[in-house]
């Protein structure tokens, strides 16, 4: 049986100078997070750790300086000011390796705030939408502060918590968060959906990065056959594909017949469609992003996004310039555990260039711009205007492969770079 108290009096067994770890995405703690920025004129230096959050992010406030210090795994919109001042930092990890500074103690975890389930007749609950770096989290805290929200799905898989852990709970009854990146899909995201499903074969198994493209790509699947998810993030896109009749699972080596997911962002029919749904498999982003894993499963297409691209293939994804914009996440695990799998392909998908006209692929990278993935690791590009494959690839060769992918108004620029960078010898050989 479980005594819910108030957040107040939930949030009062966190201390100064302790770290605590906040559920991320759909799960975001929001009402245990208004009681503990409530109390930022009794608290000092309590570190906040997480990943992408979502809904209003109080601990950040300026008047919260001194009290909350935000140290992001990954960055998200709602801390994105903070992180870039000196109340927060950016901590560069592969998603996969989350779990190894909480377990390790490099990073260790003293109070975990989640939001969980309500508890079964035995008396777990589900880490729900966001089992990824929560499992660890609450497998290592020394104390753990759960909402219980009605309205959070039971997932099938590996994220369930017992009540008897719980050092203090509350009770809610909210809808999650929603994001819709089917909103943000414009001419040129269909555009790259079209060209990067000319690259995906019947029984291949998928992973979606984030935002609009990959959303853009899954509607270009509808005729595909037996395609398998094995990705970190799941979304609305991947829902329709799979009413589509596309997706069956059937060809995956690992939980053949399942999705697997470390986390689902989306909107409440997402939501409800995950409820005590077997045909969802959740799992903490080291199982879920281990490449030992994803090569296990055939044709695995790893789809993600940058922010630029350099003319030799470095991807920036994090920073823009020097200013930290997002993270490492899962971009890097499954760009290698597709290129390890039979038959995979990583693919690089991005606008040609900003909204506003600049050229995303550029002769260098911006200065402190980070790299997330490595020109080794490259293999496909896509944008608007047509596929790159840099794998086996020069650096001079490489140029012109994404010279040819750029916007025409940046071209010729861009082959100017070129010829300084490298001469005006093109390579002549197959
Ligand atoms: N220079 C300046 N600004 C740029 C830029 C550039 N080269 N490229 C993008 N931007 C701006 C955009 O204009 C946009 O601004 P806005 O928010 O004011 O509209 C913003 O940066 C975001 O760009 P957009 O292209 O809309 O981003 P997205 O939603 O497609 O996401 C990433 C792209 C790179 C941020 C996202 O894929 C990411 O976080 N990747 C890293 C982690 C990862 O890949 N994980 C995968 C496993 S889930």
């Amino acid at each position: 049986m479980l005594n819910y108290t108030t957040p107040e009096e939930a949030v009062r067994l966190i201390e100064s100078h302790q770290r605590v770890f906040i559920h991320g995405s759909a799960a975001t703690p929001t009402t245990l997070i208004n009681a503990l920025a409530a109390r930022r004129e009794e608290l000092k230096n309590v570190e906040i750790v997480a990943i992408t959050t979502l809904g209003p992010m109080p601990l950040v406030a300026p008047e919260c300086k001194g009290s909350f210090f935000m140290n992001s795994l990954f960055v998200s919109e709602n801390v994105r000011e903070a992180v870039n001042t000196d109340q927060g930092g950016y901590v560069p990890i592969f998603l996969s390796e989350i779990g190894h500074l909480f377990r390790n103690k490099i990073l260790s975890v003293d109070v975990a705030m989640v939001q969980v389930s309500e508890p079964d007749i035995h008396g777990f609950c589900s880490l729900g939408t966001s089992v990824d770096i929560a499992k660890p989290a609450v497998e290592t805290a020394r104390i753990i502060i759960a909402q219980v929200n009605k309205q959070m799905p039971r997932t099938h898989g590996d994220g369930h918590i017992h009540i008897s852990k719980f050092s203090a709970a509350i009770y809610v009854d909210e809808a999650l968060p929603e994001v819709d990146y089917r909103a943000k899909i414009t001419e040129k995201e269909t555009q790259i959906g079209h060209h990067i499903a000319s690259l995906i074969e019947d029984r291949a198994t998928l992973q979606m990065g984030i935002g609009a493209i990959p959303d853009a790509v899954l509607n270009s699947l509808n005729h595909h056959k037996d395609l398998g998810i094995h990705t970190e993030m799941f979304s609305n896109g991947l829902l329709e594909l799979m009413k589509s009749g596309a997706v069956t699972n059937s060809f995956k080596k690992k939980h053949p017949g399942k999705v697997v997911a470390a986390f689902a962002t989306g909107t409440a029919d997402l939501y409800r469609e995950l409820h005590d749904n077997p045909e969802f498999s959740f799992h903490e982003a080291a199982y879920v992003n281990d490449t030992a894993v994803i090569r296990k499963n055939p044709k695995v297409v790893s789809i993600n996004s940058c922010l630029e691209l350099d003319l030799t293939g470095q991807v920036c994804a994090d920073s823009i310039g020097s200013y930290h914009f997002s993270g490492v996440g899962g971009q890097m695990d499954f760009m290698r555990g597709a290129s390890l799998s039979v038959g995979g392909k990583p693919v690089m998908a991005l606008t040609s260039t900003t909204k506003k006209g600049a050229t995303k692929i550029v002769p260098f990278l911006k200065e402190g711009a980070g790299v997330v993935t490595t020109r080794a690791h490259m293999h496909y590009v896509v944008t608007e205007f047509g596929i790159a494959n840099l794998y086996g690839k020069n650096l001079r060769q490489r140029a012109y492969e994404l010279m040819r992918i750029a916007h025409p108004d940046h071209r010729e620029d861009l082959e100017k770079a070129i010829v300084k960078r490298f001469g005006s010898f093109i390579y002549p050989f197959r």
